[in-house]
Order: C-alpha cells, then sequence, then structure tokens
C-alpha cells in the first residue's frame, strides 16, 4: 500500500500531521510516540513578536467538539526558529511553518524568518483565525485583502505557501479562486467556525474573548462540503482538516478533494491519535479497493 503522497515542498511518507495549534511545538507529544512517524507538522502559529494571548477562560467544552479562543499566543517567531524548530529538527518529517500577524507587514516579517530557516519545508498562511481583534480573519473573509496578503508572502519567500481558509465566509470558492490567482501552491481547509457559550451560573458567555472558534466532530460535515465545493474551482492541492478522528474520516476528506490531512482537537482526547490513524490507513484503503493514496483523491466527484 502506497501511502507516500508528494505536494509542493513536501514529500510526505504519509498525509497525516497534527493541525496547527493542536500540537504546540511536539514537546509534550514526543513523550508518548516517535514524532517521525509523522507526515509532517503544522507549528502553532508564530508571529512577530511574542504573544500571550486571549484572558482566560480560553476554551470550552461542546457536545461534539470544542470552542476555544488563544488568540494566538506565541514567543514569537525568532524564539521560534532558535528553540522549537530547532527540537523539532532531530525528528525525520517535514516542518510546516504556521505564519499570523495584524498587518500584511507582520506577515511578510514572518514569512522572511523562515525563508531563511532551511529545516521549514513550507508556510501555512493563517488568514483565518476568529480570536484576535485585528488581522487574522479580516484578512480571510475579504478576498481582496486574502489575495493581497497571499502576493506579498510570495514576493519574500521562495517556500511553498499554503493558505488556510476560513469557513466564516459566504463564497469559499471565491475565496480559494483568490489566493489560487495571487501565487497560493496550496490551500489548507478549514480554520474553525465562529461560536459562542453561555455559561449558566453567571448568565454571560463563558469565554473571556466571548466568542471562540468551533473545531472537532461536530465541523467535519462543514469541511468535507467546502473541500468538495472548492477542489471543482482550483487545481492547486488541498490539505483538509476539521473534526478528523479516525482513518474512514481521512479517506472521506480524500474522497471529497484532500491531499493530505490534518488532525486537531482529537490529538487531546487521544495523544496517539496521529500514530494510530497512521498505522489504520492502509488497511482502510484496502478495504474500500484503494492501493494508494493518491488513487482515493477526488474520487468522490466520479460517477
Ligand atoms: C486550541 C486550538 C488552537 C488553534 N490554533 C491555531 C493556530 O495557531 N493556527 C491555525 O492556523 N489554526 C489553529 N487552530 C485551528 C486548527 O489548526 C484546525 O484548523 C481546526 O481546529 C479544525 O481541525 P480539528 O477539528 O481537527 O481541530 C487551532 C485550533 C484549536 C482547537
Amino acid at each position: 500500500m502506497d501511502i507516500t503522497i508528494d505536494i509542493p515542498g513536501l514529500k510526505l511518507k504519509n498525509p497525516i500531521m497534527p493541525a496547527s495549534g493542536c500540537f504546540g511545538f511536539g514537546r509534550e507529544y514526543e513523550q508518548f510516540y516517535d514524532l517521525s512517524q509523522l507526515g509532517a507538522i503544522m507549528m502553532k502559529a508564530a508571529t512577530q513578536t511574542e504573544r500571550y494571548g486571549n484572558p482566560t477562560p480560553r476554551v470550552a467544552e461542546t457536545a461534539s467538539g470544542m470552542l476555544n479562543a488563544i488568540g494566538l499566543q506565541n514567543p514569537g517567531v525568532e524564539k521560534i526558529i532558535d528553540n522549537e524548530v530547532a527540537f523539532l529538527s532531530q525528528f525525520d518529517t517535514s516542518l510546516i511553518a504556521n505564519i499570523a500577524g495584524s498587518t500584511v507587514e507582520e506577515y511578510e516579517t514572518v514569512a522572511q524568518a523562515f525563508n531563511q530557516t532551511e529545516q521549514v519545508s513550507a508556510l501555512e498562511l493563517n488568514i483565518s483565525c476568529p480570536n484576535v481583534k485585528e488581522g487574522g480573519v479580516q484578512f480571510g473573509t475579504d478576498p481582496a485583502m486574502a489575495a493581497h496578503v497571499t502576493e506579498r508572502v510570495k514576493a519574500v519567500s521562495n517556500k511553498p505557501v499554503y493558505v488556510k481558509l476560513s469557513p466564516n465566509v459566504s463564497d469559499i470558492i471565491a475565496m480559494a479562486q483568490a489566493v489560487e490567482k495571487s501565487g497560493a501552491d496550496g490551500l489548507s481547509m478549514i480554520n474553525t467556525l465562529t461560536g459562542m457559550h453561555i455559561h449558566l451560573p453567571s448568565q454571560k458567555p463563558l469565554l473571556a474573548n466571548q466568542t471562540g472558534g468551533l473545531s472537532g466532530a461536530a465541523i467535519k460535515p462543514v469541511a468535507i462540503r467546502m473541500i468538495y465545493d472548492v477542489y471543482q474551482h482550483v487545481s492547486i492541492p488541498i490539505i483538509g482538516m476539521g473534526g478528523i478522528q479516525t482513518a474512514e474520516d481521512v479517506l472521506e476528506f480524500l474522497l471529497a478533494g484532500a491531499h493530505a490531512v490534518a488532525i486537531g482537537t482529537a490529538n487531546f482526547q487521544n495523544p496517539f491519535v496521529c500514530p494510530e490513524i497512521i498505522a489504520d490507513l492502509p488497511h482502510v484503503l484496502s478495504h474500500y479497493g484503494f492501493s494508494s493514496v493518491k488513487e482515493a483523491i477526488g474520487k468522490g466527484h466520479q460517477s
């Protein structure tokens, strides 16, 4: 069974990677298993300088997923390169740097820093964070702004750029086409859906930020629908994510048109979920009549 996949900048031994923000920089998970098993690692978002994130409470459980409003807490790009990329480079896996910013210039600066970092294979341009007041989702909900930031980051980076799309839009195809036209090498989708939980004892929103991003099993059908639609309208590869918990879920994403997938919230329920899915995937593919990952990509579209 061939579970390898080649997409711009990434020659993956398997299509499974932990999603940004749900795996930190791998230090906690490294205590559970050998991270070299992973197809790639999508690192936590990096901004130009250190961010402490939003006030707490920043996470809330829901019936089939979670709400988070972390607010891009991270030590800043230089410390990430010096400490975290250095730590992760001991593993035989590809590193994808997730970059965020409040201004186009900040995105450029962070992209430039990773561009000079040999161990980083690709950039994930996070224009879809719903939990920060400026930047983030503003770039991800307006096709013209998304196109502009993509173009500017592409101009300063030799690394392939995967633009991470927000589901909090009415026309996801327009967003995907705008960033493809501006030079995106791939897409990653979806980020979280904006939601809210009201805490009954206080009768107020539980999260200090009031709203948060919904992730986990509840959002999988939204992700599948968006990937299915976008696949028909772009020719760049898609890294799919949103509620994946099993190898069967991975196959569903491949059939919809994803070339690879990322697993986020499920890591919090089961820290072994990524290696377990990697081990199960060949059996699930073979059970449904496939002899490789490549064969399944987009198959949900053919009669
Ligand atoms: C606690 C938490 C933190 C996240 N932080 C980031 C982030 O820093 N950058 C980013 O692009 N996405 C971030 N995300 C979004 C995930 O990468 C992913 O797109 C989303 O959670 C959907 O996948 P899932 O349902 O498998 O979690 C975060 C999600 C969670 C739950």
